[in-house]
C-alpha cells in the first residue's frame, strides 16, 4: 500500500513537472567563428550542441527533468564562449578561449561526458584533438 501511494505520487509529479516551461533557444547567429574547415567540422560535431546558436535540441530535452539538465547546460556553456558570436569578441578574449579550448580537450573535460554517451560521434581522435591544439596555438 506504502510503495503504491510513493509510485502514484512519483508518477504524477513526473507529469506535472512536463508542464513547467524550460527556455530552449537559438538565438540568430551574429558572428561566427572562422576557423580552418576541418576544424569547423569538429567543433560543429563535438561542442556546437552546448557553445553556439545552432543548438539541436533532442528528443530528450523535451523530457522534464533532463530537459532542465541540458537547458542549464546550454545557457553555461555559451555564458563561457558561444561560437556563434565570436567575432564580437575581443582579442584578448579571443586568446583566452582559444587557450581554454584546448586545456579543456586536453583535460578531457569536454565533450561532457554523459553528452557522449548519447552522442558517441562527438567524441574526439587523436588527430581531432591535434588539431584543436593546433588551432588554439595561432590567433584567429
Ligand atoms: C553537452 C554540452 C557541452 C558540450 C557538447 C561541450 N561543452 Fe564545453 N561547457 C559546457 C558547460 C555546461 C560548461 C560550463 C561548466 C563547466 O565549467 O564545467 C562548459 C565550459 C567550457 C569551457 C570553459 C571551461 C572553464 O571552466 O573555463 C570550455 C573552454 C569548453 N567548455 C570547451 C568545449 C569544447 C572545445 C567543446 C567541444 C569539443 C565543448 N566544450 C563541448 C557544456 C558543453
Amino acid at each position: 500500500m506504502y510503495i503504491k501511494t510513493i509510485v502514484v505520487v512519483l508518477v504524477v509529479a513526473l507529469v506535472v513537472i512536463q508542464f513547467i516551461p524550460v527556455s530552449k533557444t537559438n538565438p540568430p547567429v551574429t558572428g561566427e567563428i572562422n576557423a580552418p574547415e576541418n576544424v569547423m567540422k569538429v567543433f560543429k560535431t563535438s561542442c556546437y550542441d552546448c557553445h553556439s546558436n545552432e543548438v539541436v535540441w533532442p528528443w530528450y530535452s523535451r523530457v522534464a527533468p533532463v530537459s532542465w539538465l541540458v537547458a542549464y547546460d546550454v545557457n553555461e556553456a555559451r555564458d563561457h564562449y558561444n561560437f556563434s558570436e565570436w567575432s564580437s569578441y575581443n582579442a584578448k578574449d579571443r586568446q583566452d578561449n582559444r587557450e581554454e579550448i584546448w586545456e579543456e580537450v586536453e583535460e578531457r573535460h569536454m565533450p561532457l561526458w554523459y553528452y557522449l554517451i548519447m552522442h558517441p560521434e562527438a567524441k574526439l581522435s587523436a588527430e581531432d584533438k591535434e588539431m584543436i591544439k593546433k588551432w588554439s596555438e595561432g590567433s584567429e
